[in-house]
């Protein structure tokens, strides 16, 4: 092992440093871009750890830089132990969790375990061999349906769009519940589940700690692939029908992750964070229990609209059902799959965004509105007991790129869909550094997704040093909380005003939201930090204060 840190140096808070943690989501691919291919790399990363450093996150979590084809941004790994040579070498990723560590950055990659691409040994492999062969057991193949087979073996559909079945030359079918270069693994084979230990433990051995895991909530499937007959997001409406399901959420998936973690706990203070779009807390908090996962993101938590009658349910909930768990919440707002935070808002309650994408009506879009309550709601965020993730630009104030052409969309999820869906893209660009350059200093030449020529005034070097930016607002927030949050999982709401949302934490730190349009009287207290401008005396509408509360110093 290769690990530093002695077990016995190690504090109870240090073992379980996750519990509080912030952590920034680093899209290498649109990061930080060293050698000017238009592609962000390890080195461009390497260089702008001292960014990070500054603005005061405790780790970060790398999106999958592996060997892959890049038909879905790198979730489609060809070899789970190789650097794509676009981002690098394995020398250079080494360097990297070394530099981190010296920088005081825990550092987690991604483990991609439901699917592996088709480009991957094993995948062709099966291709070569037979129907029932040991090699197209590692994946789900089956014979179709009808007298000739030409039926798929069931009616499942691909998250991204069209049958979740693809027939091969020999007439079997194979499952792929994404992209159909993205065959799903059979979980319920050993050889499977061997080589995942050993993928583990070879990130782990060279020193990183830990994994978010990739659709946590798939891996099982129903070995005799019954149809669903029903469409994928009304189910994920319908909990309870969820215990039946043939493939999310499945109750065998548990028995995998304890495998997972028991090897985890072979190495100190390593963590693993699921990704699992669950339909209630109470599903998600069985990712939680002892022996599973360590955290899992709250995406029930991002999903809830400017509202504080949603926003205070969706933390009350989040935290006693973690707690029924001995776990704690991870908040999250955006991520490189969802319409970023600043766009949401800027829409109304009743528009989805991933819908509005499609023809971006610009009517229905209230930019500033959006920053202000991002601004908001990351400072609500960053007040609440737990662990929260950071996706990269957000810091910024960055909006969706909604406006994107067709011809430059690299999702898959625009061609899948059948251009009923624009995809993801549009939080996928690349960030602006400086207020010049080919690429807002992103890199020496153009990027691989076009920026907003506006994002200059968004641009790091716009912001750094400028009170009341983005950035320097984040900056705040974070050096604030590690001075007066850490170590406290107390939260109590306090019923102020209707619109706002109150809550005290631990030695007289409060938080207020005022969800409405118009000014509410300020706590009493003295004011620590601010997501807006205080023109008055009372707190405005969709702005969010931390005070220290009197007499409680
Ligand atoms: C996860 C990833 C997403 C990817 C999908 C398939 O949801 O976050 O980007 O497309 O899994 O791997």
């Amino acid at each position: 092992m290769e690990r530093s840190r002695e077990a016995d140096s190690l504090t109870p808070a240090d073992r379980q440093w996750w519990r509080d943690a912030v952590i920034y989501q680093v899209y290498l691919r649109s990061f930080a871009d060293d050698n000017g291919d238009g592609t962000g790399d390890i080195a461009g990363l390497r260089s702008r750890l001292p960014y990070l450093e500054s603005l005061g996150v405790d780790g970060i979590w790398i999106n999958p830089w592996y060997e892959s084809p890049f038909n879905d941004g790198g979730y489609d790994v060809a070899d789970y132990r190789s650097i794509h040579p676009r981002f690098g070498t394995l020398e250079e990723a080494k360097s990297l969790i070394e530099e981190a560590r010296d920088n005081n950055l825990r550092l987690l990659v991604d483990l991609v375990p439901n699917h592996t691409s088709s480009e991957h040994a094993w995948f062709r492999g099966a291709l070569a061999s037979p129907p029932g062969s040991p090699e197209r057991a590692r994946y789900h193949f089956s014979p179709g349906r009808g007298e000739d087979g030409s039926i798929p073996p069931s009616d499942w559909r691909s998250v991204f769009g069209g049958p979740a079945w693809s027939r091969v030359p020999d007439g079997e079918w194979y499952l792929h519940l994404f992209d159909v270069t993205q065959p799903d693994l059979n979980w319920a084979n050993r050889e499977v589940r061997e080589e995942f230990d050993e993928i583990i433990r070879f990130w782990l051995d060279l020193g990183v700690d830990g994994f978010r895991v990739d659709v946590a909530h798939a891996l099982a499937k129903d070995p005799e692939y019954p149809d669903v007959g029903e469409e994928v997001e009304e189910l994920l409406a319908t909990p309870d029908s969820l215990d039946h399901h043939p493939f999310w959420d499945r109750p065998e998936l548990h028995e995998i992750v304890r495998g997972w973690r028991s090897v985890l706990e072979e190495y100190e203070s390593t963590v693993m964070v699921a990704e699992a779009w669950l339909p209630s807390w109470e599903r998600m908090s069985r990712y939680l229990r002892p022996g599973e996962y360590h955290q899992a993101f709250d995406f029930l938590f991002l999903q809830s609209p400017w509202d504080p009658d949603e926003m205070r349910r969706a933390v009350s909930e989040a935290l006693s059902h973690s707690a029924s768990v001995g776990s704690i919440p991870t908040w999250v707002l955006s991520n490189h799959d969802v319409v970023r935070h600043a766009t949401r808002f800027a829409l109304p309650n009743d528009v989805d965004a991933r819908e509005w994408l499609l023809d971006g009506d610009r009517s229905l879009l209230d930019e500033r509105r959006g920053l202000r309550r991002a601004r908001a709601a990351s400072l609500l965020m960053l007040a609440l007991p737990g662990s929260a993730y950071l996706y990269q630009g957000e810091e910024l104030g960055l909006p969706e790129v909604h406006d994107l052409p067709s011809e430059v969309l690299q999702d898959p999820v625009w061609e899948d869909s059948g251009h009923t869906h624009k995809g993801r893209d549009g939080c996928r660009v690349p960030l602006p550094w400086a207020r010049t350059g080919a690429s807002l200093g992103f890199g020496s030449n153009g990027p691989w997704l076009p920026q907003p020529p506006w994002w200059d005034d968004l641009s790091v070097e716009a912001q750094d040093g400028v009170d009341g930016s983005t950035l320097e607002l984040y900056r705040r927030a974070l050096g604030l909380r590690r001075h007066h949050l850490r170590g406290s999982d107390r939260l109590e709401w306090v019923d102020v005003a209707p619109g706002v949302l109150a809550f005290t934490r631990a030695n007289g730190f409060a938080c207020w939201v005022n969800f409405g349009d118009g000014t509410v009287a300020m706590p009493p207290g003295r004011l620590i930090l601010s997501s807006g401008d205080l023109p008055g005396d009372g707190l405005p509408g969709e702005t969010a204060v931390w005070v220290q509360l009197d007499h409680q110093e």
